[in-house]
């Protein structure tokens, strides 16, 4: 399948992450998973980049949700198997970037879309936005994070509404929600990303980094990995871990002074 249905451009430190399929409402398939999961990898190994923007090509959809021919073509032990867990896999991938994630979001945001949006760490939505989890519409139910990360962000009972209506949610009332950081006209909407997006870049690197780190630690998410990055980097800072490594390459007792 080719790559130009997810689009990866970098400009200014920061990330643009495009889905990139508009004539299906960038509904994610397989293939598309897979290249984020490259795309995110990618820039977390890319010191370059401060800030990723992750937004849908058109102007009618972010994404209308996990590709319901893709899914609805595997057999029970198959989307067990992958689908459920890739996209657990990818979307955490994103999740756990090093860098601040801003959603810019027009459209419908639906489904497995939402579940993406809900990754991003900021959302900011065109006026015409809409959000639904439409999962039990169809017989299934959300299967990409959705029952964990909604709760987390728009609190359970507002979730719970969402997850079992399957009703649209417009614009305004998701920033009363909580569901979205800002809203803004249609034709602004790229441009505010990018503005915040600079904002944010233009601040010390590592301590954004380590900020998300902390705020998503305190929340439970990735608190271990936060703690071991932090912890690694704290003892690489000693002249004891110095002289533990000198130590071993010229094989002899190490001599701790505890600095
Ligand atoms: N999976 C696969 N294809 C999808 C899709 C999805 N989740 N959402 C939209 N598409 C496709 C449509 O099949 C259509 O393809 P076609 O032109 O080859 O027929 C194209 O995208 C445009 O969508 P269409 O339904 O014609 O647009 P619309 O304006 O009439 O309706 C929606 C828009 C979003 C209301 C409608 O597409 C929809 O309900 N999509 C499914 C949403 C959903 O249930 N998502 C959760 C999946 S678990």
């Amino acid at each position: 399948m080719s790559d130009d249905r997810v689009l990866l451009a970098v400009a200014d430190s920061v990330a643009t992450i495009t889905l990139n399929r508009p004539d299906k409402l960038n509904a994610l398939d397989s293939a598309m998973l897979d290249r984020l999961e490259v795309i995110a990898r990618q820039i977390d190994r890319d010191v370059a980049v401060r800030v990723v923007v992750l937004t849908g090509a058109g102007n009618r959809a972010f994404c209308a949700g996990a590709d319901i021919n893709a899914w609805a073509a595997l057999d029970p032990l198959e989307m067990w198997r992958r689908w459920v867990r890739d996209g657990h896999r990818v979307f955490d991938a994103l999740a756990r970037l090093r860098q601040p994630v801003i959603a810019a979001l027009n459209g419908y945001t639906f489904g497995g879309g939402l579940e993406l949006a809900l990754a991003a760490d900021i959302r900011v939505a065109a006026e015409g936005v809409q959000f639904s989890a439409p999962e039990v519409t169809i017989g299934t139910v959300p299967g990409w994070a959705g029952t964990r990360r909604l709760p987390e962000i728009i609190g359970g009972p507002r979730a719970k509404q969402m997850i079992f209506s399957g009703a649209r949610i417009d614009a305004a009332r998701a920033e009363r929600w909580g569901l979205v950081n800002e809203v803004v006209p249609g034709d602004a909407l790229m441009d505010r990303a990018q503005s915040l997006a600079i904002e944010i870049a233009a601040n010390a690197p590592v301590s954004v980094q380590i900020a998300k780190q902390i705020v998503d630690g305190a929340a439970g998410h990735g608190t271990a990995a936060a703690l071991e990055t932090l912890a690694g980097a704290l003892a690489a800072t000693t002249e004891d871990g110095r002289e533990g490594v000198a130590a071993f390459r010229q094989k002899r007792t190490p001599k701790y002074e505890g600095r």
